[in-house]
C-alpha cells in the first residue's frame, strides 16, 4: 500500500512517529464527530434506537477486526475498565499463580495485583532476559515455560508497549488451552496495525483502547470478552444493558436479563452520538486498507531505521521478534533521555521515551521522509 497521509489534518512540517501516544485523526472521522455533535443541536431528531445502531455498527466492526461475533465485543471507556470486568469474572484456583511480564502497563497490573491479593493468588512476573542476543526469542520462552498446570491466568500485551517486543500469542493461546489457563490480552499496542484473531490464539478476553492504532477518539474502547464469561457479574448496572431496554417506556417494568453475549460488559451511556461513530469510521478505514498491509507498509518503513541503528552500535530487536509498526531502542547509559525527546522535537520530530528507550512508532500516514528526518537527527548528535 502507499502512504495515506492526505486523508489526515497532521501539518505537513512535522514527524509524527508517535501513534503508539495517540493517533492523528482521520478527516473521515473528524467528520462522523461534528456530525455527531451537530446532531444534539436539536434532540427532537434522536430516537431511541438512535442509542443503540450506531453501537451495534461498531460492535460488528471490531468483531471483524479481531474475529469474533459482534455479541462478543463490549464498548469500555478505557482498557483499566475493560480489565476490571474480565479479572473480575475470573475463576479463583487455589494453588495457581496469576502470570505477567516485566514494565507491563499499569492499568493491567494495577488491576491484576488487586485480584490476587483480593483471592489470596501470588502473582509472578516474567522479567525480560538481561541478555541482549535473541531476547525476544528468550523472553517468549521463558514466558512458555512458566504457563503450566500451576498456572490461573496470564495478562499480556500482544505487543510490548514499551519496546515493541512481538508476544507470539499463537504459541501463547495454544499452551493455556493445554493447561487450562485463562488468557487476558492488552491489545491497545497491536489491535488495528496487526493481525488479531481471538478464535484461533484462543484469547478469553481482548482489551483495547480505540484512540492508538484503531484511529478513533479518546476515551473510548472495546473489549472481546469469551462465551465463558457471558453468565458473569459486571462492574456497573446499566439500564442500557439490560433486555428489553430498547423499550422506552417500559423501562421501569424492570428486567431480570442482560442483552445477550457480552452486552453485560457495555460501559454505561455506550451509545455516545459523537465518539460511536468516529471509532465506526475508523474501524471500517482500517479494515479497506487491510490490516496486514498496514502492518507490511510500517514494517517497510521503520527497517531501515533499525538497520541504521544498527550500524551504530545500538540494540534492536530481531525482525521475527519486533512489531513492524512500534520500535524502541536504548539509549547509551547516562544518556539524558528527556534531552534527546527534546532535541527531536525542535525538529519537528515526535518520538517518546519510556524508561530508558526511545519508542518510534509508525502508520500510514508516516513516510519515508519521516524516518530519514528521524536518521538524520539521530546521525548528527
Ligand atoms: C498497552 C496499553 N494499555 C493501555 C493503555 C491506556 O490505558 P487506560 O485506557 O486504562 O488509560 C495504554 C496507553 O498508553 C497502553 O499503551
Amino acid at each position: 500500500m502507499n502512504a495515506q497521509k492526505h486523508l489526515f489534518q497532521l501539518p505537513d512540517h512535522i514527524h509524527y512517529l508517535n501513534g503508539a501516544y495517540m493517533s492523528p485523526l482521520l478527516k473521515s472521522v473528524e467528520e462522523a464527530g461534528i456530525e455527531g455533535l451537530i446532531r444534539k443541536r436539536n434532540p427532537a431528531s434522536i430516537q431511541p434506537k438512535d442509542f443503540f445502531e450506531g453501537a451495534e455498527h461498531l460492535r460488528a466492526s471490531f468483531g471483524k477486526l479481531v474475529n469474533c461475533s459482534p455479541q462478543q465485543v463490549a464498548i469500555i471507556p478505557s482498557v483499566s475498565y475493560g480489565m476490571a470486568s474480565a479479572i473480575k469474572n475470573l475463576p479463583v484456583r487455589p494453588g495457581r499463580r496469576a502470570l505477567l511480564v516485566s514494565d507491563e502497563f499499569p492499568s493491567d497490573v494495577y488491576s491484576l495485583q488487586k485480584w490476587c491479593a483480593e483471592n489470596e493468588q501470588s502473582l509472578v512476573t516474567i522479567s525480560a532476559p538481561e541478555t541482549r542476543e535473541k531476547r525476544g526469542e528468550t523472553w517468549n520462552g521463558l514466558i512458555l515455560e512458566h504457563i503450566n498446570e500451576n498456572t490461573s491466568v496470564i495478562v499480556l500485551s500482544s505487543v510490548h508497549w514499551a519496546d515493541g517486543t512481538l508476544f507470539d500469542l499463537a504459541a501463547i493461546g495454544a499452551r493455556c488451552q493445554q493447561f487450562d489457563v485463562r488468557l487476558i490480552v492488552d491489545g491497545s499496542q497491536s489491535v488495528g496495525a496487526l493481525p488479531m484473531d481471538v478464535q484461533a490464539f484462543h484469547i478469553d478476553a481482548l482489551i483495547c483502547v480505540g484512540y492508538k492504532w484503531m484511529l478513533g477518539p479518546y476515551s473510548l474502547g472495546l473489549a472481546y470478552y469469551g462465551e465463558r464469561i457471558n453468565e458473569g457479574t459486571p462492574i456497573e448496572e446499566s439500564w442500557m444493558n439490560k433486555s428489553q431496554a430498547e423499550n422506552f417506556s417500559r423501562l421501569t417494568e424492570y428486567a431480570d436479563g442482560y442483552a445477550p453475549g457480552a452486552a453485560r460488559y457495555n460501559v454505561g451511556e455506550f451509545g455516545n452520538f459523537i465518539s460511536v461513530p468516529m471509532l465506526h469510521t475508523a474501524i471500517e478505514q482500517v479494515l479497506a486498507w487491510g490490516v496486514p498491509e498496514i502492518q507490511a507498509y510500517c514494517r517497510e518503513l521503520t527497517r531501515p531505521l533499525a538497520a541504521f541503528l544498527r550500524e551504530n552500535g545500538v540494540w534492536v530487536e530481531e525482525e521475527a521478534y519486533r512489531a513492524g509498526h512500534l520500535l524502541g531502542f536504548p539509549l547509551a547509559p547516562g544518556t539524558d533521555g528527556e534531552n534527546v525527546v527534546k532535541k527531536l522535537r525542535e525538529k519537528d520530530i515526535y518520538v517518546s521515551l519510556r524508561g530508558s528507550s526511545i519508542r518510534v512508532s509508525a502508520h500510514v500516514y508516516n513516510t519515508e521522509a519521516d524516518i530519514e528526518a528521524l536518521v538524520g537527527a539521530l546521525g548528527s548528535k
